[in-house]
């Protein structure tokens, strides 16, 4: 973690910080991985989504939900007028992951992968500026806010890293559990209104 928080801060942009995870091999999770999957979308956009670590389809194209989660992100984020091509950046999202390497197998990140790779979520967050994240999950939960329960926690603004921070249900849930996506257009709502506030 020392090492993972050295490198980290020396990273005085998104670049320098992508340049840093690419060279930074004391994560195991690299040795199994085809790509870094570092971010999408628009940097200084207002909107930052935090998911969890790449799939096949993530780790495959090197970049962050693009497999069928990613569409229904995508699909979400449009009924909010949201996007992460929008060349305005109140229109915008940037997205990354906890995790920039996919598990094996899509296994659940490890509590030490999630803690190695901290210091470089938050210079990530620290550098990309948003003015609110979204934290899509448990793992997403447990990195930004260390904790559990998304069913609990979804809905409710918190704060992490300095930001406010809304917990949702993650999308690769709601296509297992599609009666969830009633409460997840709830907090889509909420997240509009907040930016809404923000203009
Ligand atoms: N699920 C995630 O959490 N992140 C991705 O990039 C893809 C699927």
């Amino acid at each position: 973690v020392d090492v993972a928080r050295q490198a980290a801060q020396s990273a005085g942009s998104l670049d320098a910080l992508r340049t840093a995870l690419d060279a930074y091999d004391h994560c195991e999770l690299r040795l199994g991985a085809r790509n870094l999957v570092f971010a999408d979308g628009v940097p200084g956009a207002r909107v930052m989504i935090l998911g969890e670590a790449p799939g096949r389809d993530e780790d495959r194209e090197g970049r962050p939900f693009v497999g069928r989660a990613g569409q229904l992100l995508d699909k979400m984020l449009a009924a909010i007028g949201l996007s992460r091509t929008a060349e305005d950046v109140s229109r915008a999202v940037y997205i990354t992951n906890v995790l920039p390497w996919r598990p094996p197998q899509n296994r659940d990140p490890k509590p030490e992968e999630i803690a190695m790779m901290l210091p470089f979520l938050q210079k990530h967050v620290a550098l990309a500026k948003p003015d609110v994240l979204v934290l899509m999950g448990n793992i997403s939960c447990q990195a930004a806010l260390g904790q559990r329960g998304i069913l609990k926690l979804r809905g409710h603004w918190s704060e992490a890293f300095g930001l406010p921070a809304l917990p949702m249900t993650h999308p690769a849930y709601l296509l297992r559990q599609p009666h969830a996506k009633r409460e997840a257009w709830a907090d889509l709502l909420s997240l509009s209104a907040r930016l809404g506030q923000g203009r």
